[in-house]
């Protein structure tokens, strides 16, 4: 897959064993900065790989700045694009798998290299599920039915 890979200063740190780790489960992976550690605003990042996801140009996203939130919410505004802050390899898994998450945001403020490697490989080993998480996705795109309840849907 194609990967775009963007951080801030906070996040630089992080940057080159994700990277690595992209690079090594065979991904294609496009850095689109910040290049050192200076400081600078983690929206201009967001924005390149988010844009670049909305329009298909790219498959997914990895950004990492302090949190992993402020990248996410500044990425989740663009169309198509799904992105979460995960700090826990479950909840990477999970958004994998149910939510169809294609940019994913870490904080290095937050985890260490070893957490954050260990988020990143949890993320890559998933895929969507489909079915009725398809559903769900396409409820959130404004395609809401009405039905709030439905048991046979755990
Ligand atoms: C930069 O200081 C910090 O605000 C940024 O890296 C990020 O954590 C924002 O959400």
């Amino acid at each position: 897959m194609r990967y775009g890979f963007g951080c801030d200063h906070a996040g630089f740190e992080l940057k080159e064993p994700l990277m690595a780790e992209l690079a090594a489960a065979g991904h294609e992976v496009i850095d689109v900065g910040t290049y050192d550690a200076e400081r600078v605003d983690f929206p201009v990042y967001a924005h390149k790989v988010a844009q670049a996801v909305s329009t298909g140009e790219l498959d997914m996203g990895l950004l990492v700045c302090g949190t992993g939130l402020g990248m996410a919410l500044a990425a989740g505004k663009y169309p198509n694009v799904r992105a979460v802050s995960v700090s826990e390899s479950f909840s990477a898994r999970m958004a994998r798998r149910h939510n169809d998450a294609n940019v994913l945001c870490l904080g290095a403020r937050v985890l260490g290299t070893g957490a954050a490697v260990e988020i990143l490989q949890a993320w890559l080993q998933e895929d969507f599920l489909g079915g009725r998480y398809a559903e769900r996705l396409e409820m959130m795109r404004g395609g809401y039915k009405g039905v709030e309840r439905n048991s046979s849907r755990c």
